[in-house]
């Protein structure tokens, strides 16, 4: 692995932090984009009151000098605005061990066996580093890392193709039509699918419920062979789905045609080769979503992932007490209705962290300089 990411942070903690170990140097990173992200994050139709009170922007603590990457570990902090609420229970030394405890765990979320596992007998202690807004740090990471993927002309963008029962009918959306998700409070590139979805997310939220969805994520200008076939451990698409599955939520990735594919004959699925003088090896299709045994091969590449719905519910599910295992309503935490327009952004940047340390794997050096030479 060249490219390392840690975070740490709980969600009403100072901050989320991390720190990113293996970026070559005179790599220009910019603040502003990494912001624009972070942004993009905290939108969404569905979202809850927290991303009301946060306004997520970067300090960058070490790393960088000028704008630029110095080759040492840029360790950076997100702070939680939040912080100044929960101040009383999350103190890291004068903290209230009795402050807002949760002992009635929420079905689908991490509350019980973390507490199982750690011998904690306040769910407060799971959930507080479970939670979603460690995603910050990595959107803040992912945006560094594709930074550099994009002076190489590599792009990554996603959009929404399903939120509950509302869906997208295109079956394949083009590369340069995903801009269109930028306008959207769903993040679709579809006006009557976006109706649709935001219809879903208002009839949840009313009985109290929540929704999960689909998204997909394209990466555009990879070049052959990021990846290898030679080793389990070294198969793009294994460390992609890996990445993609430990965002919170997503419960299902697909490459390509993916689980529609498997219904169809293989001569309705692999992509024919052509070769012309002036575009070299091409296909006129792209079932394999970019990836062949492991490797890219040039063409877009296309991850689809399922989020399932959030865990929280405003009408809760019937769980039991930690304690005296008495039945009770699940734990009410205030809550997104929908995030599924959020996790496309984690999702974005995971994809980017991955990219990146693949393409550090072929063409990494020490400086910027040595890594245009190799890419020429
Ligand atoms: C961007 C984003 C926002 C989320 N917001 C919430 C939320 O407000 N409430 C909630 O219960 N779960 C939320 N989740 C999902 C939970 O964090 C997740 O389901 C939980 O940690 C259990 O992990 P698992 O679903 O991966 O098993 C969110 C996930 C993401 C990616």
């Amino acid at each position: 692995m060249m490219l390392r990411l840690l975070t740490a942070g709980e969600s009403h903690g100072q901050a989320v932090t991390g720190i990113l170990e293996g970026m070559p140097a005179g790599v220009p990173i910019s603040k502003a984009i990494i912001d624009h992200h972070l942004a993009r994050r905290q939108k969404g139709y569905g979202r809850g009151g927290r991303m009301k009170i946060e306004k997520d922007q970067i300090q960058v603590l070490s790393g960088l000098r000028g704008g630029l990457t110095l080759g040492s570990p840029i360790s950076f902090m997100i702070p939680n605005k939040d912080y100044e609420n929960w101040k009383e229970g999350m103190d890291p030394f004068q903290g209230d061990l009795n402050y807002k405890k949760v002992s009635h765990p929420r079905p689908g979320h991490a509350d019980l066996p973390g507490a199982l596992k750690y011998s904690f007998s306040d769910m407060r202690h799971v959930l507080e580093r479970s939670s979603a807004r460690e995603t910050t740090a990595r959107v803040a990471a992912g945006s560094i890392a594709s930074q550099l993927l994009s002076v190489f002309g590599i792009e990554v963008a996603s959009h929404v193709r399903r939120i509950g029962q509302a869906a997208i009918e295109q079956k394949q959306v083009e590369f340069h039509e995903l801009k269109a998700s930028e306008d959207s409070p769903v993040r679709s590139v579809c006006k009557d699918a976006e109706r649709r979805m935001i219809q879903c997310i208002d009839e949840a939220r009313e009985d109290g419920d929540t929704l999960g969805g689909v998204i997909e994520i394209q990466v555009k200008g990879l070049p052959v062979g990021l990846g290898s076939y030679t080793h389990w451990d070294r198969k793009l698409d294994g460390k992609l789905a890996g990445a993609l599955m430990s965002i919170q939520g997503i419960k299902a990735v697909e490459v390509g045609d993916g689980f529609e594919g498997v219904k169809e004959p293989g001569s309705c699925v692999h992509d024919e080769i052509f070769y012309n003088e002036t575009n070299g090896f091409n296909r006129k299709t792209n079932h394999a979503g970019g990836i062949e045994g492991g490797m890219t091969n040039g063409e877009i590449l296309i991850i689809r992932c399922g989020m399932k719905p959030i865990p929280t519910l405003m009408k809760p599910l019937k769980t039991v007490d930690f304690h005296s295992k008495d039945v009770h309503n699940a734990a009410v935490e205030r809550s997104d209705t929908c995030a599924v327009p959020a996790a496309a952004v984690v999702a974005e940047a995971v994809v980017g962290l991955t990219l990146t340390d693949a393409f550090l794997e072929t063409f990494g050096a020490d400086s910027m300089e040595e890594m245009k030479r190799r890419w020429k």
